[in-house]
């Protein structure tokens, strides 16, 4: 058992183990290491990939766990909440408050609880990569959902189109989507943009706080993750 203090110490002496090549990054003299999460863990010997042990290994791989256990819910909600101030670009909410209220309403519509948490996370992406926010939020959850919540995740822009289908502006084509009818996820991922993500754009509506869905977000991403082939 380390106390922080130690950890600290340790952390400060690291600096000048850091090895000698001046080319690489290890040669930085004013190197300073991350804290650790838990204050009993260690650091690894080596600093390169090429230099691990098989003791460098396995104390990563007993760390690893109990890391992602308490920070992959905790990192991915942080990825949301950042924005929580952010200004508009005209709607009447921001992107932050769009999200809550998607997930409120698929929460009040009784949707199970995967689904409320796609709801709240399907536009995590939309300011920093505005093109392919679906995929950004498919990526981010792949392994933990259904391919059904997968495929409207990537889709569900195209889908949104339809929606603005009066305003007959020549940047996007409301009938994009039906390149997909008769796909089994079709009608669902009409649903979900319909119901829920079209409608969540309302300064006045009683939408749930962050708190609220944060016990979901951790059990969804405490679900054994499935594996997905690449392609
Ligand atoms: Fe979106
Ligand atoms: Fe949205």
């Amino acid at each position: 058992m380390t106390d922080h203090s130690t950890k600290t110490q340790e952390a400060t002496r690291g600096q000048s183990d850091l090895g000698s090549d001046p080319a690489g990054p290890s040669g930085a003299p004013e190197g300073r290491r991350s804290s650790l999460l838990d204050d009993s863990w260690n650091y690894v010997e080596s600093v390169e990939l090429d230099d691990f042990t098989l003791p460098d290994w396995n104390l990563l791989k007993r760390q690893r766990g109990p890391y992602y256990a308490e920070e992959q819910a905790r990192q991915a909600l942080r990825l949301l909440t950042c924005s929580a101030e952010d200004a508009s670009f005209g709607y009447h909410i921001n992107n932050y408050r769009h999200c809550l209220q998607t997930a409120t309403l698929a929460h009040r519509a009784g949707e199970d609880e995967e689904t409320v948490v796609v709801a709240l996370l399907h536009d995590i992406g939309f300011v920093t990569c505005p093109d392919s926010h679906g995929e950004f939020a498919a990526s981010l959850l792949a392994n933990y959902i259904s391919e059904k919540n997968h495929w409207m995740l990537c889709r569900h822009a195209i889908f949104q189109q339809v929606h603005l289908a009066g305003l007959h502006d020549p940047g996007f084509d409301p009938d994009e989507r039906e390149r997909w009818r008769g796909h089994p996820f079709f009608e669902w991922t009409a649903n979900f943009v319909d119901r829920y993500d079209q409608r969540a754009m309302c300064a006045s509506y009683d939408t749930l706080p962050v708190e609220f869905f944060e016990p979901m977000v951790q059990r969804l991403f405490a679900r054994p993750p499935r594996s997905l082939p690449l392609e």
